[in-house]
């Protein structure tokens, strides 16, 4: 017999119950369009909550010299010049109100004794412009908006995985899934789908993400209903993250720890931000303190377990307590380690997918008529190095973009046709994965797709090393067709797992082939074969499918952000 089916139907479906899919139906809600949100993890639990130590906007609460245009220029240079300018302008000029919206919804920001909201440094941001919740940023952030969603009686089923975009014609009308705790099919049909998903991150052994969480799904929704992919290659690895214990490796220690004074010592004692940074030593960019970080350990001055130190135990306790809470929760609960008195044993870990979806910079369209992303599902915005709190802003402004087009088109909608054929196809999927009961355990072959992203993708890459880590996936994608999927009486996450390993192996084939041909070294993306920067290949690198990986030309820098990107050098840069 076959498994139950409910339809329902929805002016926008929003796939992600996140910060930016919050975002976006609570801009549906407040113009009045009929939306529901699905996604597969408790909407109080979203990755959201784990962004920890704040969000930009240049409001010169703490340096009136600060301004939008400025906070452009930081994040075009920062990108490596693959930023799309018009999306950071967007984002950047837009900051302010979205900052506006958390406030009005009851966002707890710390604040100045006089009222201002306070405002501390991240890494390379010329002026301090992160808000910040202690380093519960991005906690914060969730619970007013799944607050302000409710207030708006805001559908919400957080249990549905969603498996396909239903497309007919190259247009969207809905999506299909099942229900990861009884295996109850969904079938949604909606006038437009806002894909916000989240990125890939979970695909390497070390990460900032956690079991089920960034496993690419965006990547494959996207590419099967037809969308393309780009920069899949720029993955942003986070300085900072635990070593231990296995079980929770890559878990992040704020950036804001840094911000607030840490500092970074390799096992000689040395502070080795000198060598790579002089200037701006701890609050360099993320791609150059994790290249830092590496090459240390990788030449022999890191801790014994490969690792080396964050010292934040020279602050005074209460700024730890205060600005650092959850830091310093962290270790107590993972290592029992008290980080007022001991240094921190990190590591680079994978933190932040920067390329995504390929969307237009103006409303988030991916150019398949009625499917939308964004978040970090989206891309435009970081280019090859993101600042750290801009992930946070871009949820802010781009959900209330995308949630004002999905609300357009579909009030713009004169019929929309759907395809019986479509549905029966999405449901032989889910059938066939259910059915298979070969020996391969799906569970092992992620953890062999982590591992090949590890040695073969990480911080530093060559053209040996990805093409081995092509032949790898090669075998794991033959192994997937023999696995068995056992969902019981516990809930169907096995059918789910089964699916995030689908993605995860698209989102892994088009990092690898992206990486491939990006022949130099771009911020985060690092070829030990092609130390250098190639102005040739200042162009977005576009994925739409095994071994379709096109050139797309960026955008100049507008003359008047241009004229407030100061030089850096990039001497120290690949020191391996
Ligand atoms: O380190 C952090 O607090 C991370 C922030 C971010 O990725 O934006």
């Amino acid at each position: 017999m076959s498994a139950p089916e409910r339809r329902l139907a929805t002016s926008v479906l929003i796939i992600g119950t996140g910060g930016s899919g919050l975002r976006a139906a609570i801009q549906l809600a407040e113009r009045g369009t009929d939306v529901l949100v699905v996604g597969k993890r408790p909407s109080a639990d979203a990755h959201t909550t784990l962004a920890a130590g704040g969000i930009n906007a240049a409001l010169g609460t703490m340096d009136p010299g600060d301004s939008w245009q400025q906070h452009a220029a930081d994040t075009i240079k920062e990108s490596y010049f693959l930023a799309d300018p018009t999306t950071v302008r967007i984002v950047t000029e837009g900051a302010a109100r979205g900052i506006a919206d958390l406030d009005r919804w009851g966002m707890p920001f710390a604040r100045e004794a006089d009222g201002r909201i306070s405002q501390r440094y991240f890494g390379a941001h010329t002026f301090r412009r992160t808000a910040f919740a202690g380093d519960y940023t991005g906690l914060e952030i969730q619970r007013t908006l799944v607050n302000r969603a409710r207030q708006l009686d805001v559908a919400v089923i957080d249990t549905v995985y969603v498996t396909r975009i239903l497309t007919r014609d190259g247009v969207v009308f809905g999506a299909y899934g099942f229900d990861i705790g009884d295996g109850t099919r969904y079938v949604v049909h909606a006038d437009a789908v806002i894909l916000a998903a989240g990125g890939h991150t979970r695909i390497w052994r070390r990460t900032s993400s956690r079991r089920d969480e960034n496993t690419g799904d965006a990547f494959r929704l996207a590419v099967t209903a037809g969308a393309r992919i780009r920069d899949p290659e720029l993955v942003q690895f986070h300085p900072s993250g635990l070593l231990g214990p296995e079980n929770a490796a890559g878990t992040l220690v704020s950036e804001a720890a840094r911000g607030e004074g840490g500092v970074l010592r390799n096992r000689l004692g040395e502070r080795f931000m000198q060598r790579y940074d002089p200037v701006r030593m701890e609050l360099s960019t993320r791609d150059r303190v994790a290249l830092a970080a590496y090459t240390e350990i990788k030449e022999g001055r890191g801790t014994p377990d490969g690792g080396v130190w964050l010292d934040v135990s020279h602050l005074p306790r209460d700024t730890i307590t205060k600005r650092l809470p959850r830091v310093y929760q962290t270790l107590i609960e993972l290592q029992m380690l008290d980080i007022t008195t001991t240094p921190i044993e990190i590591a680079p870990t994978a933190h932040y997918s920067m390329g995504g979806v390929w969307v237009r910079p103006e409303d988030h369209g991916t150019g398949i008529a009625g499917l939308y992303a964004v978040g970090e599902a989206a891309s435009g915005l970081h280019g090859a190095n993101r600042l750290g709190g801009n992930s946070l802003i871009e949820l802010l402004v781009y959900g209330r973009i995308v949630g004002d087009a999905a609300a357009d088109y579909s009030a713009d909608l004169d019929a929309q046709p759907r395809s019986a054929a479509a549905v029966a196809q999405a449901r032989d999927e889910v059938d066939q994965v259910l059915a298979a009961d070969g020996p391969e355990n799906v569970r092992s072959l992620q953890r062999a797709l982590r591992d090949v992203m590890t040695e073969h993708a990480g911080v530093v890459r060559d053209e040996t090393g990805l093409r081995a880590g092509l032949a790898r996936l090669d075998d794991i994608e033959a192994a997937e067709k023999s696995i068995g999927v056992h969902p019981d009486l516990a809930g169907f996450q096995d059918l789910a797992h089964a699916f995030d390993l689908r993605s995860s192996l698209v989102a892994a084939r088009a990092t690898v082939e992206a990486a491939l041909e990006r022949r130099e070294t771009r911020g985060c993306h690092n070829r030990s074969d092609f130390p250098d920067l190639d102005e040739s290949l200042r162009v977005n690198l576009v994925w739409s499918g095994p071994g379709q990986v096109v050139g797309e030309p960026v955008a100049e820098t507008p003359v008047d952000i241009a004229a407030l990107i100061k030089e850096v050098s990039s001497i120290g840069k690949l020191v391996e």
